[in-house]
């Protein structure tokens, strides 16, 4: 029997945090380092897996750039799931996801399950040459894990404790990694009514 259930599941965000980027690697399991501006949106499906039986996510994946914007109500409309996609290194979009939120919980579907992504994680982790090898006592830290640190604009518990407010799913992600994405649509998954 094929108990595989539809799920319409709508990102937003703003420009460039990642959003087509995190669909990539939940999708396909890649991640091209030079993606290109999506245009209107892009579709995309793709199976979760749970331990009772099995979603099909259908994704509509938006353009973050603000001449898109008035298109994004035809995405949303009717969408079960959103995911909501900021940049830890980059404060105002965390601003814009707020406002992407506040959109979704006044003209969405009142029960839309909500997760709050905040990406691009391996931009503040030591890089995986550093990480390896514990530092030796006495040395100075490398100045690239120093600098890394230092790129985070959006603190954990900050966002966490928005998310917890609005009553949101939160994670923090790294398409390039693929740290906390598939995550995402599994915690979703299982905020979604069995019907
Ligand atoms: P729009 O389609 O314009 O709304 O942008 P988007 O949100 O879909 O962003 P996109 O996925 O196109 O990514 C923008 C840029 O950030 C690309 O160069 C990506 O390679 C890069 N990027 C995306 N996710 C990550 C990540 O987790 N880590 C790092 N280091 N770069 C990322
Ligand atoms: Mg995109």
């Amino acid at each position: 029997t094929d108990k595989s259930v539809q799920v319409k599941l709508v990102l937003l965000g703003e420009a460039a945090v990642g959003k087509s980027s995190v669909v990539l690697r939940f999708v396909s399991d890649e991640f091209q380092p030079n993606k290109e501006p999506t245009i209107g949106a892009a579709f995309l499906t793709q199976k979760c897996r749970l331990e009772d039986r099995v979603l099909r996510y259908e994704i509509w994946d938006t353009a973050g750039q603000e001449r898109f914007h008035s298109l994004a109500p035809m995405y949303y409309r009717n969408a079960q799931a959103a995911v909501v996609v900021y940049d830890i290194t980059k404060a105002s979009s965390l601003e814009k996801a707020k406002s992407w939120v506040k959109e979704l919980q006044r003209q969405a579907n009142p029960n839309i399950v909500i997760a709050l992504a905040g990406n691009k994680l391996d931009l503040v982790q030591p890089s995986a040459s550093s990480s390896g090898t514990p530092p030796t006592p006495g040395e100075a830290p490398s100045s690239s894990g120093g600098e890394s640190e230092s790129l985070r604009q959006v603190p954990r518990e900050e966002a966490q404790a928005y998310a917890t407010e609005a009553g949101l799913l939160f994670f923090e992600t790294s398409a390039k990694t693929g740290e906390g994405i598939v995550e995402i649509f599994t915690e979703i998954a299982k905020k979604i009514p069995i019907e």
